[in-house]
C-alpha cells in the first residue's frame, strides 16, 4: 500500500517549533460579519501551520469567559509559551473590547510582562504582536474632516505602547474598515490576505526592516503597589 507523503498531524505536532497565540475577543460573535469568518481562517490555518512547523492556539476570550473571571495563570502560561500574538477584535468606541481590556490588566502584571530592565518582568519580550481589528466605521470617516476627526492609526498609541512596555514588536496591524458596508468580495480578500498573514509570519516584507522593541525600564516608583502594602497604607 502506498503511504500518504504528508505528515500526520500527531508527527507534525510533534515536530512543531513555533507557536502563534490568536486571542479573539468578540463579545457578539454571532452576529459577526467579519471576526467570525477571521476565526474559522484560523481553524483552516492549523493544518497548514502544523505542517510549517506551527502550532496554533486560538483562545475565544468571550466564550471562555462569559463571566469575566479570567484564569491569569492559564492566560499567561497560553501567552508565555506562544513566539507571537495576535489580537483580534471589533473596535468598540475607538478601543478594545472590555474583556480583552481585562485580559491586559489582569494577565499582563508587574515583574511578569513589565519592570525593570535586567530584572523580571521578561515573559513578553521579543515577541510579535499583530492587531487585527474591524471597524464599523468607513475608512474615509477616520480623518481630520470625517466624522471620527482622526486618521485611525491616532487610536493605535495605547496598543503599540503596552506592546513596546513588555519587549514586543508591534507589526503593522490589519484593519477592515466599513465591516457591514464591505463587499462579499472585500470580505474575502480580508480573510485571504489575513490567512496569508498568519502562514507566512515573520517573512512579511514590510518586517525586514522593522526593529525588534527592546523593553521599557519601569522604576520601582511607578509600578503599582503591592496589594498588602495598599491594604496597609488605607
Ligand atoms: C458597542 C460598540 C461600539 C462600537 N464602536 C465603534 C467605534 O468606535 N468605531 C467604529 O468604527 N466602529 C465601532 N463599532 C462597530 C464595530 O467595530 C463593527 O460592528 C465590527 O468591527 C464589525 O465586526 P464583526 O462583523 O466581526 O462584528 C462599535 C460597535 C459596537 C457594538
Amino acid at each position: 500500500m502506498q503511504q500518504d507523503p504528508r505528515p500526520s498531524p500527531a508527527s507534525a505536532s510533534a515536530r512543531a517549533t513555533s507557536r502563534v497565540l490568536v486571542l479573539l475577543a468578540h463579545p457578539d460573535l454571532r452576529h459577526s460579519r467579519v471576526n467570525r469568518r477571521l476565526l474559522s481562517a484560523c481553524e483552516s490555518a492549523r493544518a497548514p501551520l502544523l505542517e510549517r512547523g506551527v502550532t496554533l492556539d486560538l483562545r475565544d476570550l468571550y466564550t471562555l469567559y462569559p463571566d469575566y473571571a479570567i484564569d491569569v495563570a492559564t492566560e499567561q502560561a497560553a501567552a508565555g509559551r506562544a513566539d507571537w500574538i495576535v489580537w483580534m477584535h471589533p473596535i468598540q468606541w475607538y478601543a478594545m473590547p472590555a474583556l480583552m481590556k481585562l485580559w491586559l490588566d489582569e494577565v499582563l502584571t508587574v515583574g511578569w510582562a513589565y519592570g525593570r530592565r535586567g530584572g523580571e518582568g521578561r515573559a513578553l519580550e521579543g515577541k510579535d504582536l499583530w492587531l487585527v481589528a474591524s471597524t464599523g466605521a468607513s475608512e474615509a470617516s477616520y480623518h481630520p474632516g470625517g466624522y471620527n476627526r482622526h486618521f485611525f492609526d491616532a487610536f493605535l498609541p495605547p496598543y503599540e505602547q503596552t506592546a513596546a512596555l513588555c519587549g514586543m514588536r508591534f507589526l503593522p496591524p490589519l484593519v477592515l474598515h466599513g465591516a457591514r458596508a464591505a463587499t462579499a468580495a472585500e470580505l474575502d480578500d480580508h480573510v485571504r490576505v489575513f490567512a496569508d498573514r498568519l502562514l507566512t509570519h515573520p517573512h512579511w516584507p514590510e518586517l525586514a526592516d522593522l526593529a525588534t522593541c527592546d523593553a521599557c525600564d519601569v522604576p520601582d516608583t511607578d509600578r503599582p503597589a503591592p496589594r498588602q502594602e495598599v491594604d496597609r497604607a488605607s
